[in-house]
């Protein structure tokens, strides 16, 4: 199976999670592009979608899709997204798509949270994907320096403005060892808002599409 097939046999995989009158929290980018295309056929079943994004707002209501807020809804069931990498223990980074702070948030605040990938973003460690990190503007160079003595090349993504109005520094070259304790280090420097490990709250199945089919990815 070619890469855009495995992303939309993985997505197609995560509509078996979907319940009667669920309202479900959808992710950014182009897997999950390829998921809510393919909610269309069980969208009946569906009371609305909470949305991590302007573009994935705009893509369900091309839908007919009810988007609904997340301080409307409360906690969701089930929340579907992509990601940039995922390891087997189902750490994530995410925000290639500069949609992290929002995809974190509607994450924590929801039950189940349903990763759908093809098999190029499984890793054993994460960083070689750049790591995003979504920065308050008037903190972007004073959050650099601390970024380079963590060791890592960090660079402010070009023309790009997030969905909250803030910048996104691409952080080059860090070795992922540790999850959890690098996520949390990264929260605590002032102007971060958000940084793209997903491993605090990390996913809880990752549907891989592969060469041979779908994957199901949980750590027990
Ligand atoms: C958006 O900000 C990201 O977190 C996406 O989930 C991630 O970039 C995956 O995108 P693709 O499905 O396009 O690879």
């Amino acid at each position: 199976m070619k890469r855009e097939d495995q992303k939309k046999a993985a997505a197609e995989a995560a509509l078996e999670f979907i319940e009667w009158d669920m309202v479900i929290g959808v992710g950014t980018g182009s897997t999950a592009d390829y998921f809510i295309d393919s909610l269309v056929k069980v969208k009946n079943k569906l009371d609305g979608a909470v949305a991590s994004s302007v573009n994935t707002a705009e893509r369900l209501k091309r839908h007919n899709i009810p988007v609904l807020e997340l301080t409307d809804t409360g906690d969701l069931p089930l929340y579907v997204d992509g990601a940039d990498e995922a390891t087997r223990h189902l750490h994530l980074i995410k925000g290639g798509g500069g949609a992290l702070t929002r995809e974190k948030i509607v994450a924590a605040a929801s039950e189940k949270f349903i990763c759908i990938a093809d098999e190029s973003k499984l890793v054993d460690v994460l960083g070689t994907f750049p790591l995003p990190i979504e920065v308050i503007p008037m903190a972007r160079s004073f959050i650099g320096r601390q970024l380079v003595k963590l060791g890592g090349q960090p660079e402010l993504r070009a023309s790009f403005t997030t969905d909250n109005g803030n910048l996104i520094i691409d952080v080059h070259n860090l070795s992922i060892i540790n999850p959890v304790e690098l996520e949390e280090s990264l929260d605590h420097i002032a102007g971060v808002v958000t940084n793209g490990i997903f491993a605090r709250r990390s996913a809880d199945v990752l549907l891989l599409g592969t060469e041979s089919g779908v994957e199901e990815i949980t750590v027990s």
